[in-house]
């Protein structure tokens, strides 16, 4: 346990985390260096400290001066909690696609915050690297953390993360998987990792729409286009990205990014943000097909409590077209759907017809199963029990017992909502179960309502 000064003795030095559930068990062991649990929950702190501590050093920053800063949100927060603790001022300038949840964030953190239109290029005089550089030279005594630029940045990663994860590893480490956003972290990461073993294969994970894959195969710039996953991903080439130093670069879509980043907090406990899915993505396939006596790193950039509103709402992700039937639980789907209902609503066996109608209309619905017990023993139609009781009164009284039809399927609340269709094609609804028990059911007509991404 460490015990601190101040709050800057707690960046770096985090832990590294097997990844046990989502690797695949045949393939190498996967790890990740878990950055979110440095104080400003992301990697970035890191570099924050580094760059702040060098202007120092060269005199540029002096007290009451100003560190102004194009982030899109981490980077802001290292600097906001360096800043805080060194007494400086602090302007960020941040693209509009960041979520507000950061934006809201550097602003409890006493930080001024500027915000740019993400579709404008980078030479823009509108865009949020142009409007940084202005506010520094126009802000006296201010410098620009310039991540992008400031070798400060890459040179963290060489003296820090690098050397931490080689000893965490004990130097037994085949691959390293990141991502890129101003390169800071993979070139001194891949610098440090390939100048200790240069069999060290280091992969990256990068956004379709960003040019970095491209450019790295081509040496071309090309023209990006827009992508929902923050941090990672670049329409400019960053001073701080070395592209010699990653073997391989592989493009992941937004939807692989954020569908892994859910799993990993429901999987791993691991609530990270978007750029820790599109790593996770490729470091799974990238360990499957590895040797288990091998080790693949990765990184985990930053807290996914970032993103509430963003890639862990179901809203958000259905607005932008992305919550996929193979992709939704249907004990998700249930936990969407109208929260007057009960889970499930059933009658026993031995309930009379009467009672069951009775249910039935409290609900308003129009079929239910009969459980007896955990048994999924069978089912009732309204109609069915009205003509009964239609051509002989006295049957409402009766059990339901000897007039109920075959039980409605069941699948498991895990099983994913295209799962269920091939079953709902001949039914009207399916019972969900968890360790055999009936524990919720869902309708034909709630997986419409749901495609109709109402
Ligand atoms: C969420 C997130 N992930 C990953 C990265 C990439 O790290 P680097 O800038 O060191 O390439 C960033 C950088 O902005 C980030 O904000």
């Amino acid at each position: 346990m460490r015990k601190a000064n101040n709050i800057l003795e707690l960046v770096g030095e985090t832990p590294m985390l097997r990844i046990g559930k989502l690797a695949d068990p045949g393939g190498a062991a996967l790890w990740a260096k878990m950055e979110y649990l440095n104080p400003g929950h992301s990697v970035k702190d890191r570099i924050a400290v580094r760059i702040v501590e060098d202007y120092e050093k060269e005199g540029l920053l002096k007290p009451g001066g100003t560190v102004v800063e194009a982030t899109s949100g981490n980077t802001g927060m290292g600097l906001a909690v360096v800043c805080a603790v060194k007494d400086y001022h602090t302007i960020f300038v941040m693209p509009d696609k960041v979520s507000d949840e950061k934006r809201r964030l550097l602003r409890a953190m006493g930080a001024e915050v500027v915000i740019c239109p993400t579709s404008v290029g980078p030479d823009d005089p509108a865009s949020y690297y142009s409007v940084s550089r202005r506010i520094a030279e126009e802000t006296p005594g201010a410098v620009l953390a310039d991540q992008y630029f400031n070798p400060s940045n890459t040179q963290t990663h060489i003296d820090t993360t690098g050397p931490e994860i080689w000893e965490q590893m004990e130097g037994q480490i085949d691959a390293f998987v990141a991502s890129m956003g101003t390169g800071g972290t993979i070139t001194g990461v891949s610098k440090y990792l390939k100048g200790k073993n240069p069999n060290i294969k280091v992969w990256a994970a990068d956004p379709f729409g960003s040019i970095l894959k491209e450019f790295k195969q081509t040496g071309e710039m090309t023209l990006g286009y827009p992508y929902l996953v923050e941090g990672i991903g670049e329409d400019i080439i960053p001073g701080n990205l070395d592209i010699n130093l990653v073997d391989e670069i592989v493009n992941v879509t937004d939807e692989d990014s954020f569908y892994m980043s859910r799993q990993m907090a429901r999987k791993e406990g691991i609530l990270a943000g978007g750029s820790a899915g599109s790593i996770m993505h490729l470091a799974i396939e990238v360990a499957k097909g590895m040797r288990p006596d091998q080790n693949v790193v990765t990184i985990i950039p930053d807290t996914g409590e970032r993103y509430l509103s963003k890639h862990f709402s179901d809203e958000w992700l259905r607005e932008k077209g992305m919550l996929s039937r193979e992709r939704v639980s249907l004990r998700r789907l249930r936990q969407m759907k109208d929260k007057e209902l009960p889970a499930i609503v059933s009658v026993g066996p031995e309930a009379t017809a009467r009672e069951a109608l009775e249910v039935m209309n409290k609900f308003n619905i129009s079929q239910i199963p009969v459980l007896t017990g955990d048994e999924n023993s069978g089912r009732l139609h309204d109609s069915s029990l009205l003509a009964s009781a239609l051509k002989d009164s006295a049957f409402l009284d009766e059990p339901v017992a000897a007039v109920m039809e075959a039980p409605f399927p069941s699948l498991d609340e895990s099983a994913s909502v295209a799962q269920s269709v091939q079953l709902l094609l001949r039914d009207q609804g399916v019972i969900l179960t968890k360790d055999d028990r009936p524990v919720g059911f869902v309708t034909r007509h709630d997986i419409i309502t749901f495609s109709d991404g109402k």
